[in-house]
């Protein structure tokens, strides 16, 4: 793993974070192809999507995936995921909404809807840069304890601690779905640049868990560690049980150009 670890306050990893979309999607092996971005939800990716909006980008060439959505929402749901990134990033940044894709939850049959929204992604040449929070209990996207290194796209039933999480959007917590498609460890794997983002105290056992603990199922976001480009973005909160070892070996090679 290239880790580059670097720990700042929500806005700075904001900016961080756009700095590194922008530097990638900018470079000139896109002039001829369109640039792929991983969106995520949550409140932790808002500040990356306020600092790109701040930049003014011509974004026309990026087209886009979610990571996940609820199964069993009403499409336009305020909750659904294709309604807090298109309000979140696709209109804030100007994307074109027909190209950032967000997995069918409504669909008939879900799972056919996942497996077509794996190939999609494919079709379009793979993720170029994937933005990832991270659950309290480890979780990415709505890949929970116990999903598999190589799962892709597909339904999966939520944990009653992420339906809990999650329940703040809800009005209750009998309205959270029990169930989500989600793009797999293994999909988000292929993604070529991972940027992880933690804020808060909630997330600092997870985090410490994912950067520092063995890699395993039972903690998903540790796959992390065998991916060759990763970028950490964390609050002081959110990286306090880290060892200062990481954080230094991170800081330094933050430092150099990946
Ligand atoms: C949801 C999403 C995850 C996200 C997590 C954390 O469960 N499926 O992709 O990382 O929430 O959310 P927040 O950023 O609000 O803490």
């Amino acid at each position: 793993m290239t880790l580059r670890l670097v720990v700042a306050d929500p806005h700075a990893a904001g900016e961080l974070a756009a700095d590194e979309i922008e530097a990638y999607v900018t470079q000139e092996e896109f002039s001829g192809r369109d640039a792929v971005l991983g969106f995520a939800t949550g409140s932790t990716p808002l500040p990356v999507y306020a600092a790109l909006a701040r930049r003014e980008l011509s974004l026309s060439y990026v087209r886009g995936f979610a990571l996940d959505e609820y199964v069993g929402l009403p499409q336009g749901h305020p909750q659904s995921y294709a309604s807090v990134i298109l309000c979140e990033a696709v209109e804030p940044l100007g994307l074109d909404p027909a190209r950032v894709l967000v997995p069918n939850g409504a669909a008939h049959d879900p799972a056919a809807a996942g497996a077509e929204f794996e190939r999609a992604i494919e079709d379009a040449g793979g993720i170029d840069v994937q933005l990832l929070g991270i659950g309290s209990n480890g979780h990415l996207a709505f890949n929970e304890p116990g999903s598999s290194f190589d799962s892709l796209t597909r339904v999966v039933e939520l944990t009653a601690e992420t339906r809990l999480d999650n329940s703040r959007y809800f009005d209750s917590l009998d309205d959270v779905p029990t169930h989500a498609i989600t793009q797999g460890l293994g999909t988000i794997m292929r993604a070529r640049s991972l940027v992880l983002l933690a804020f808060g105290e909630r997330k600092a056992a997870a985090l410490a868990a994912a950067l520092e603990g063995p890699v395993s199922e039972d903690m998903p976001a540790s796959i992390v560690q065998r991916h060759p480009r990763v970028l950490v973005l964390a609050d002081e909160a959110a990286a306090s049980l880290l060892r200062r070892e990481t954080v230094e070996r991170g800081r330094r090679s933050s430092l150099r150009p990946s």
